[in-house]
């Protein structure tokens, strides 16, 4: 059982949380909704200690477990010396019990034997993940389960968790994850700093938030114009009665709710990409093993000047291998990558691993793209970061805001080509149409992975590669499925 009364958590000048109370039954199923930066993961952290509210008293019965958006260094994960003592610290599971998870969160390919030492990012975020669903903990706090696994992944976690048989809060952008199996809805109102709470999956708390919000609209146009004519009645009286009917509109303003911020499109312009010639990037017969598996065989890819190509395929079929071949870290058994002269990459990872956390974002901005104040600001504001925020040191961004923040960096700097390896990761609807939209109109070509089938399906490449078939061809909406049934 979890009880949260009277929270309030402030982060620096920020509210975050103003007033909350909440609880949670025994065995209930919840998401944990929000826009980016709302404080979610924030919420998670106060619930399991990891942060101390400002004000409140929570309670929280019985053991808990908990997966973070993404684990760069766990003390306990790095005091074990192989994945079996991790997974398995009470030595309470067999073998296969652990591979079972293990494969089921995508990780077949490494060995119980192996040092965690040496998992990247996302694969250590997936093993924490197996390591929490094996303790089955009373209260399971998931921050976005889901978003380092492809399509096969996510049915297999999804399919473990209907079936959680204790208490579970999900955090997560994933729709279909909040549609089957949940049946309570806290939705972090950032505006507000405020927890609805909704009975039912998220579709069914959408409705309700929807009328919820029509009624308020309502409300407040009716207050609006009470205070107008009080106002206009305020010109025509005596000073006496002009003060008493000041004090009462002043008092109706307080009283009149907050309605949620409407987003302004802000008008910015790109720096144009650098020149570069008409193909700036061609494989051909791209062949790679490690050891005796051969993970790439014969693949051929070329881009044009200002095109974009989709990279779709399931973990672990070789994509990362490709595009690390492609940017020359690392080099093919067989075949050549043939860059123009003038080529010049922009990289965007999940991992983050050109941020420096301890630099501001504004700071950041200016030095990654080469350019002046006057020209950082409105960037950053286009995607969502306004004055208040720009002073903030990049290591406190929640996970969407760093995402988004990654991807303005690129479009700052006169990049020709951009290769983005998952880019929708973390990013709420609102972020999403943004990014989208901004990269619709980069001059440059993209080179895009992505799990995520609508985004794509809105980006409209004009080519795809699709691997494991090794099949590159023009893009169109029935490409996947035609694919899947050869
Ligand atoms: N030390 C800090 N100083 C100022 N702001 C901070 C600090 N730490 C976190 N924040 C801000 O608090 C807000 C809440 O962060 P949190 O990580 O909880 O968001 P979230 O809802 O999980 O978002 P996402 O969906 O992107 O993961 C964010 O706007 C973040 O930038
Ligand atoms: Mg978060």
């Amino acid at each position: 059982m979890i009880s949260v009364q009277n929270l309030s958590f402030s982060h620096s000048s920020r509210l975050i949380f103003d007033d909350v109370s909440f609880s949670i039954m025994d065995n209930a199923k919840v998401g944990l909704i929000g826009p980016n930066g709302a404080g979610k993961s924030t919420l998670l952290k106060i619930l399991c200690k990891m942060e101390v509210p400002n004000a409140g008293k929570i309670e929280v019965i019985g053991s808990v477990g908990v997966v973070p958006q993404e684990v760069k260094h766990d003390p306990v994960m790095e005091g074990c010396n192989t994945i079996r003592e991790y997974l398995n610290p009470e030595h309470s599971k067999h073998d296969f019990e652990l591979h079972k998870m293990i494969s089921g969160v995508e990780l077949s390919d490494i060995s119980l034997e192996d040092s965690p030492a040496a998992l990247s990012g996302g694969q250590k975020t997936r093993l924490a993940l197996a390591r929490a669903l094996l303790s089955e903990p009373d209260i399971l706090l998931l921050d976005e389960p889901t978003n380092f696994l492809d399509y096969e992944g996510k049915k297999w976690v999804m399919g473990f968790l209907a079936n959680y048989p204790k208490t579970l809060i999900l955090i997560s952008h994933d729709l279909e994850l909040l549609d089957k199996h949940i049946d309570k809805i806290l939705f972090v109102d950032a505006h507000l700093g405020k927890i609805e709470e909704y009975k039912g999956n998220y579709t069914e708390a959408l409705e309700q938030r929807e009328e919820r919000e029509a009624l308020l609209k309502k409300q407040v146009s009716l207050e609006q114009r009470n205070i107008s004519r009080l106002e206009e009645s305020a010109k025509k009286v005596g000073v006496r009665q002009r003060v008493i009917l000041q004090r009462r509109v002043s008092r109706l303003k307080e009283k009149l709710p907050d309605l949620p911020p409407e987003v302004r499109a802000i008008n910015f312009k790109l720096p144009d990409p650098a020149n570069v010639g008409g193909l700036p990037l061609r494989a051909v017969n791209i062949s790679k093993s490690y050891g005796d598996k051969k993970v790439l065989d014969g693949i051929n890819l070329s881009i044009e000047r200002g095109e974009c190509v989709a990279l779709i395929g399931p973990n672990g079929v070789g994509k990362s291998t490709f595009i690390k071949i492609l940017m020359g870290l690392l080099s093919p058994d067989t075949g050549e990558v043939q860059r123009d002269y003038q080529l010049k990459v922009g990289y965007y990872s999940q991992e983050f691993e050109n941020l420096d956390f301890r630099k501001t974002l504004l700071q950041t901005a200016m030095e990654s793209g080469g350019v002046s104040e006057a020209v950082a600001r409105p960037v950053l504001a286009r995607f969502l970061f306004p004055a208040s925020k720009v002073g903030q040191e990049i290591g406190t961004l929640s996970g969407g805001e760093k995402t988004r923040l990654s991807i303005a960096l690129l479009l700052l700097s006169d990049y020709n080509l951009l290769i983005l390896d998952e880019p929708t990761t973390y990013l709420d609807v609102m972020s999403q149409s943004i990014i989208l939209q901004v990269l619709k109109d980069y001059k440059g070509a993209v080179l895009i992975v992505s799990h995520t089938e609508d985004f794509i399906s809105e980006l409209k490449p004009s080519r795809a590669l699709i691997l494991p078939e090794n099949y590159f061809d023009i893009w169109s909406e029935d490409l996947l499925e035609r694919v899947s049934q050869i």
